[in-house]
């Protein structure tokens, strides 16, 4: 099964942050931003990353996906240690396997809507771009928008032609920092629903910072950040086949090393 994960890490956690640490010089001193965070997600869930402003949780999101370096710790994506990989090796695993969408959008302003969705594809060489697009761009609400420029387009415009871009992949592992943040009700429900599609159809793990409660409850499990620290792991009881022998929680809670 050619899905992007080595045949040998295809039963590792989707997810695994060790002793996630990260701080920044401000100055004279350190400023701590993410304690030694650990925690594993398993390929399939929905996790929702809960937390005040300033609590880290861009910063989590960031290091989770390669884009910014620990301090100290561990990141492993479907078994790949990624900070051990450089640079290139890492932008390469996110293009394999994770799609991204930052709080901040990032759009290539000089691009169309459509041909920001295309990019990601035809970075990875594939002649289908423009064909997987195109209907995603439609799911968002955005076919009549497809030839517009960002800067056309308002915040929540912009938000879903992220959302589309970091869908069009189709990646094992979709991250998105505040992906309802700027949308109203029905269109974020809409947004909410094409992501839990992907999750459900094609088992994409799902790691989402919000604030939306609605969204938050749809996750399997809610993870809570304060002032740099995971302070609480809770997840929905398993569905247990009758019968099945009861193993634990079944919340795969921090596991240390
Ligand atoms: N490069 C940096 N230099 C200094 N401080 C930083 C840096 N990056 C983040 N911070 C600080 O770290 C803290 C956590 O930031 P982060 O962006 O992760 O918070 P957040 O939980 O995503 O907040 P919000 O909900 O407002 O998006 C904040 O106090 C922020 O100012
Ligand atoms: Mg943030």
């Amino acid at each position: 099964m050619d899905d992007g994960i080595d045949d040998n890490k295809r039963h590792a956690p989707a997810l695994r942050a060790l002793h996630l640490t990260k701080r920044v010089a401000t100055g004279e001193s350190s400023l701590l931003i993410l304690s030694s965070v650990s925690f594993e997600v398993e390929a399939g869930a929905s996790v929702a990353v809960l937390g005040a402003s300033g609590s880290g949780k861009t910063t989590l999101l960031g290091l989770l996906a390669g884009l910014d370096t620990p301090s100290e710790g561990r990141v492993e994506v479907h078994g790949e240690d990624i900070f051990r990989l450089d640079e290139d090796g890492r932008a390469a695993l996110r293009q394999r396997l994770i799609g991204f969408v930052f709080q901040s959008f990032q759009l290539l302003p000089a691009l169309t809507a459509l041909e920001n969705v295309m990019l990601p594809l035809e970075l990875a060489g594939r002649a289908d771009a423009r064909e997987q697009a195109l209907p995603l761009l439609a799911r968002v609400g955005l076919a009549a928008r497809i030839g517009h420029y960002p800067k056309q387009l308002s915040g929540g415009e912009q938000q879903r032609v992220a959302l589309a871009r970091a869908f069009v992949t189709r990646p094992k592992l979709l991250m998105a920092d505040e992906p309802t943040g700027n949308l109203d009700a029905a269109t974020g429900s809409g947004v909410i629903e094409l992501m839990f599609e992907l999750n459900r159809e094609q088992g994409t793990t799902l790691v989402l910072v919000t604030h939306d409660e609605q969204l938050a409850r749809r996750c399997s499990r809610r993870l809570r950040i304060a002032a740099g620290e995971l302070v609480s792991d809770e997840s929905d009881a398993p569905v247990r086949a009758a019968g099945a022998a009861d193993a634990g929680s079944g919340a795969s809670a921090v596991s240390p090393a």
